[in-house]
C-alpha cells in the first residue's frame, strides 16, 4: 500500500514510518517542519534501508495538499501533524483551531474528493481531562481543560460526523497516554525545539547538562509517594499499534476510539528513581507547587486495543528512560 503520513518527520510520526516501511509499505509524508528538521527523512531511511517520498506542505495549504494528492495514489492516511504545546495552546488558542482543525477539515475534504476513505488518527488522552476514575475506559467523560485537548475533542467529532455521512470511511482515533523512549538504533526520537514541558525530555536535559534540575510539580497528591501518577508507552509500542490500527482501517468501516498506553501507572518519583538507576546519572531536583491543570493519576484501561487491535505493550519503563537518554544525548552530539 501507499499511505500518506502527515507529521511523518516528528517524534511519533518518524517511528510509525519505520515500522511502515519495515512492512514494505510506500511511504509520501507530508509535513511543514514547524516542529521537525529535514535531517529525520534520511535517518528514516537509513534504519530501514529505503526510501520515502517528502511533500514540504503544510496541511492548512489545501491546494499543496491537493496536489499531492494528484501526483500519489494513497491508500490509507496516518495523520499525526497538529501542534501539541498545552501552554502555548493557551496563550494562542486561535492558532492552535486554526492549525489542528484547519487541518483536518482540510485533510478529510482533500481525502473525499480523491476517493481515499481510510484514516488513522492521533488523538490524545488530554480528551478526557481530570477523569473521575482509573483505568480510563474509551467510554469515560470526554472533557477536555485547555485549548489543545479541546482541539482533539472537536476533530474526534468531526470525523465521527464525516464517517456519519460516508458509509465507506472507516477511522480510528488513537488516544495516546505519556510516549516516551526512542527507537533502538537512536537515529529518531524526541527532539524539542526550545526548553521542553514534559517530564521526560526535561529529565534528559538535566541528565546531558542542559537544564539545572528538575522541578517536580507538587507532592501533596493522594498517591503512593505524593507525585502524580501516569502511563508512560514506549514509542516503538505505540509505533506497532499504528500498524494494527492501521489493518483495522483496512478492513472495516465506521469510527472506533483506543486507548494507546501500558495499562501501568508510575508515579513522577518512579520515573526519577528508575531513570537514576537503569542510566547511573543522578537527576537533580527540587519540589515546587502542583501545575494547574493536572489530574492526580492517568492510566489507560488496554482491554480495548487487545481485544480490537490484538495490541499491547512490551516494553518497560527502564527501555523507555534508557532510550530516551540516548537519543538525546545523539541529538547533543
Ligand atoms: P511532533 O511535533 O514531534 O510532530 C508533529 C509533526 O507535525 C511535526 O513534524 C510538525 O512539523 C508537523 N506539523 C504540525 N503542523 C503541521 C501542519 N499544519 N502541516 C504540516 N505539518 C505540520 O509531535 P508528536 O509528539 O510526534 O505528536 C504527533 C501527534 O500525536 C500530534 O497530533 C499530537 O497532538 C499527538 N499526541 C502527542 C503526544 C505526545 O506526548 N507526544 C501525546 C498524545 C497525542
Ligand atoms: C507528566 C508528569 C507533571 C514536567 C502532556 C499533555 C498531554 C499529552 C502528553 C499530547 C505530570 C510532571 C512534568 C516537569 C514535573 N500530550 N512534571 N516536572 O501532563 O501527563 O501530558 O503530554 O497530547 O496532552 O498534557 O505529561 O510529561 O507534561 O507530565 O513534575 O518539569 O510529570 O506534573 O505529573 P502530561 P507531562
Amino acid at each position: 500500500m501507499t499511505i500518506l503520513v502527515t507529521g511523518g518527520l516528528g517524534y511519533i510520526g518518524s517511528h510509525v514510518v519505520v515500522e511502515l516501511l519495515n512492512l514494505n509499505h510506500s511511504v509520501v509524508v507530508v509535513d511543514n517542519l514547524v516542529n521537525s528538521d529535514i535531517g529525520v527523512k534520511s535517518r528514516i531511511e537509513q534504519i530501514a534501508g529505503r526510501e520515502i517520498v517528502f511533500c514540504e506542505v503544510d496541511l492548512c495549504d489545501r491546494a499543496g495538499l491537493t496536489w499531492v494528492f494528484d501526483n500519489h495514489k494513497i491508500d490509507c492516511v496516518v495523520h499525526f501533524a497538529a501542534l501539541k504545546a498545552v501552554g502555548e495552546s493557551v496563550e494562542k488558542p486561535l492558532k492552535y483551531y486554526q492549525n489542528n482543525i484547519g487541518g483536518m477539515i482540510n485533510l478529510l475534504s482533500v481525502m473525499h474528493d480523491h476517493g481515499v476513505n481510510k484514516l488513522v488518527f492521533s488523538s490524545s488522552a488530554t480528551v478526557y481531562g481530570i477523569p473521575k476514575t482509573v483505568p480510563i475506559k474509551e467510554t469515560s467523560d470526554i472533557k477536555a481543560i485547555n485549548p489543545y485537548g479541546q482541539t482533539k475533542v472537536v476533530c474526534e467529532q468531526i470525523v465521527q460526523d464525516y464517517a456519519a455521512s460516508n458509509p465507506n470511511f472507516g477511522v480510528i482515533n488513537l488516544r495516546y497516554f505519556n510516549p516516551v523512549g526512542a527507537h533502538s538504533s537512536l537515529l529518531i526520537g524526541e527532539n524539542p525545539k526550545g526548553i521542553p514541558n514534559n517530564l521526560m525530555p526535561v529529565v534528559c536535559n538535566v541528565a546531558i547538562g542542559k537544564q539545572d534540575k528538575l522541578k517536580i510539580f507538587g507532592h501533596d497528591y493522594d498517591t503512593i509517594d505524593g507525585t502524580c501518577v501516569r502511563d508512560y508507552v514506549h514509542v516503538v509500542d505505540l509505533a506497532l499499534g499504528h500498524v494494527s490500527a492501521l489493518k483495522w482501517v483496512m478492513n472495516n468501516s465506521g469510527v472506533e476510539f483506543v486507548n494507546l498506553g501500558t495499562g501501568k501507572g508510575a508515579t513522577v518519583m518512579e520515573v526519577v528513581q528508575t531513570f537514576e538507576q537503569v542510566t547511573g546519572v543522578k537527576v537533580p531536583f527540587e519540589i515546587v507547587g502542583r501545575r494547574a491543570g493536572d489530574a492526580t493519576e492517568a492510566v489507560a484501561s488496554t482491554d480495548k486495543a487487545k481485544k480490537l487491535l490484538a495490541w499491547q505493550s512490551s516494553k518497560g519503563l527502564a527501555d523507555m528512560c534508557r532510550d530516551h537518554l540516548g537519543y538525546a544525548k545523539n541529538a547533543t552530539n
